[in-house]
């Protein structure tokens, strides 16, 4: 059973690496909207913790997800925190959060990925992307067979990220959101936010919430680049994980 929350497709990317034929994917963002938080896990079967790391935390929909699920019978449970840089104690986090819940968790690994920041900075260029997703390819194997022989982890006490996730609840403002021209009216940020933060109104997207979980899937798969944010994002590139193709979730 892996869980999993995307915004730009490399946390889907990674899970889909990880998940075996007779494996459970499950999207952490449905599961939140139809409120499914009981999971009974069969034998023998692993359960793995997908995300990408916002700030050095948690994002919102995860820090909800893992504060509110009930596991039983895991065994063995493991954490594939993707990120553009490092995770911080992301890590020792989730397993502080999870131990509240009964559930031990015995590895983690960082995942290096694409860099999908647009809102502050440039998102990585496309042949270092390619070369990321390379690598990461190699590291899912090596993960794969130390989670195939159960294998425990040292975590950090994940302490300093706790408190990163007041910094990342400044960031997350939707205020700095506007639609340029460019807008077709198609849709697709209303349909992609996990947190059904944007509406369309009279064909343009209008962000109702005053905060997001800033997954920047608006921002960096409108098909027609029409979403900003501030003023720094005009002639910034976009990223969506080109291994995955389709309007996943
Ligand atoms: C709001 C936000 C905050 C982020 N913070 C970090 C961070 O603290 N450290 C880091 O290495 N990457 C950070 N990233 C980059 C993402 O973690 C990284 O690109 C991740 O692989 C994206 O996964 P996804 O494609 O599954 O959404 C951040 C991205 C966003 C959108
Ligand atoms: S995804 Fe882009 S083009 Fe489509 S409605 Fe939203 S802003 Fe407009
Ligand atoms: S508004 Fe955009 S950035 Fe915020 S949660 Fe929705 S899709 Fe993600």
């Amino acid at each position: 059973m892996i869980f999993y929350f995307t915004g730009t497709g490399n946390s889907l990317w990674a899970a889909k690496q990880l998940v075996k034929e007779d494996e459970r994917l499950i999207s952490i963002a449905d599961a939140r909207k139809n409120r499914e938080y009981k999971y009974s896990v069969s034998d023998k079967e692993n359960v793995g913790f997908v995300f990408p790391v916002y700030c050095y935390t948690l994002s919102d929909t995860v820090f909800d997800f893992v504060s509110k699920i009930q596991l039983t019978n895991a065994e063995y449970v493991y954490a594939v925190i993707t990120c553009g840089g490092g995770i911080g104690g992301a890590g020792g986090f989730l397993k502080s959060e999870l131990a509240q819940r009964g559930i031990t968790l015995n590895a983690v690994f960082e995942l290096l990925m694409p860099d999908n920041t647009v809102f502050y900075y440039k998102v990585t260029g496309k042949a270092e992307a390619e070369k990321r997703i390379n690598n990461a390819e190699e590291k899912l194997k090596k993960i794969i067979s130390i989670i195939e022989r159960h294998g425990k982890r040292e975590i950090g006490s994940g302490t300093l990220s706790k408190p990163m996730r007041k910094l990342y609840h400044i960031m997350n403002a939707t205020k700095r959101f506007r639609v340029n021209d460019n807008c077709i009216g198609c849709g697709m940020c209303e349909k992609l936010c996990p947190d059904s933060a944007v509406k369309l109104r009279d064909k343009k997207p209008v962000w109702i919430k005053s905060h997001c979980t800033k997954c920047s899937a608006c921002i960096n798969r409108c098909p027609k680049q029409a979403i900003q944010y501030g003023k720094g994002t005009e002639k910034r590139e976009r990223y969506i994980n080109p291994r995955l193709k389709g309007d996943f979730r």
